[in-house]
């Protein structure tokens, strides 16, 4: 092959991978048809305190949840510093619809810039929050 013919056949390969692209961007669902649903987390919120191992209803508002949802399955997730944790999972396989969901507060470092994440159809974060402890009394809130 010449290095021009190789050069076409580059061109051609992209252009025909473009066309690609094309067509899975058009298979995606319409906007309105199905809508992204963010519901944002009540709780943990500014201000609230967890100890280690505790367990605390994390919330959320599914008030403005539309009647088709792209993802109705959730996971929570802890984030610190506006980054998730991974692979910190508290809380999987839910309904999204169901407004709260019961995690066990993680045996992480104390610090005050946690956050939960609520994803869904997308990663929702609540604001930061303090982990600390462990809890010395049993069902201690
Ligand atoms: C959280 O509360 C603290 C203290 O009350 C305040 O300084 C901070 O700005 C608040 N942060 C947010 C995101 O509301
Ligand atoms: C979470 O909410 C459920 C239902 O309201 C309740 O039965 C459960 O005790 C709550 N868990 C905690 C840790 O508060």
């Amino acid at each position: 092959m010449k290095p021009t013919t190789a050069f076409t056949t580059l061109c051609l390969f992209f252009v025909s991978l473009l066309g690609v692209f094309a067509q899975l961007a058009s298979a995606l669902p319409v906007n309105g048809k199905r809508d992204v649903f963010v519901p944002p987390v009540l709780y943990p919120h500014n201000g609230t305190v967890w100890k280690k191992g505790q367990r605390h209803n994390v919330t959320w508002d599914t008030s403005n949840a539309p009647a088709q949802i792209t993802n109705a399955i959730g996971e929570i997730r802890l984030a610190q510093a506006g980054e998730p944790i991974f692979p910190v999972i508290l809380a999987t396989g839910f309904s999204i619809l169901d407004g709260r969901i019961e995690v066990e507060v993680p045996w992480v470092a104390t610090a005050s810039d946690y956050s939960v994440v609520l994803f869904g159809d997308s990663g929702n974060f609540s604001p930061a929050f303090t982990i600390e402890g462990p809890s010395i009394f049993d069902g201690d809130e």
